[in-house]
């Protein structure tokens, strides 16, 4: 199985991200592994999205977010719920697209090129896993549209992991 990098025309942000679902649904057949499927869904997720300079995974262990699979530049390791994108999302469960990252208080710079962010929690029912984080070099580069494409694909890759695999608090 081979899967072709930036591909997709985002000129139709729908049309595009449920092409990438489907190609992240065949990508993750089979594999439950929590490691593997977060290093695939990130890769997916980088190569085929333009104007996106970090893509990857924070996981909930010890009531803390820890850096999982990703791709970019090396980024932070731990990230306390409550503190920052990735933090702020967490805590209040929900999704967090943010324009202006200069303009977010508390915002870690992982990239000092980074300017715009999308943050999707990781819910598997009512266990919050962690956080699937894109940042992009571009001002507003995130949209409702792309909000709701990522947590589409957030849904895919909870739906191929084992809940016993995930460590949550
Ligand atoms: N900017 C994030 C930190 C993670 S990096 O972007 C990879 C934040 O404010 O939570």
């Amino acid at each position: 199985m081979s899967f072709s990098s930036r591909h997709h025309d985002f000129s139709d942000k729908p049309a595009a991200y449920g092409e990438l679902a489907r190609e992240l649904t065949s990508l993750l057949a089979g594999e439950r592994d929590l490691i593997a499927n977060a290093a695939n869904t990130a890769a997916l997720i980088f190569q085929a999205l333009p104007q996106v300079n970090w893509a990857g995974f924070y996981f909930l262990k010890d009531g803390e977010l820890v850096v999982g699979p990703f791709q970019g530049k090396p980024a932070c390791v731990r990230i306390a719920l409550g503190r920052g994108v990735c933090g702020s999302a967490a805590a209040e469960r929900r999704t967090l697209l943010v324009p202006d990252v200069h303009a977010f208080p508390g915002h870690i710079a992982c990239d000092e090129a980074s300017r715009s962010e999308l943050v999707v929690p990781l819910l598997k029912g009512p266990r919050l896993l962690g956080v699937l984080d894109l940042d992009s070099p571009v001002a507003a580069r995130f949209d409702a549209e792309d909000a709701a494409g990522l947590e589409a694909l957030a849904a895919i890759f909870l739906a191929h992991v084992e809940t016993a695999a995930a460590t949550a608090a």
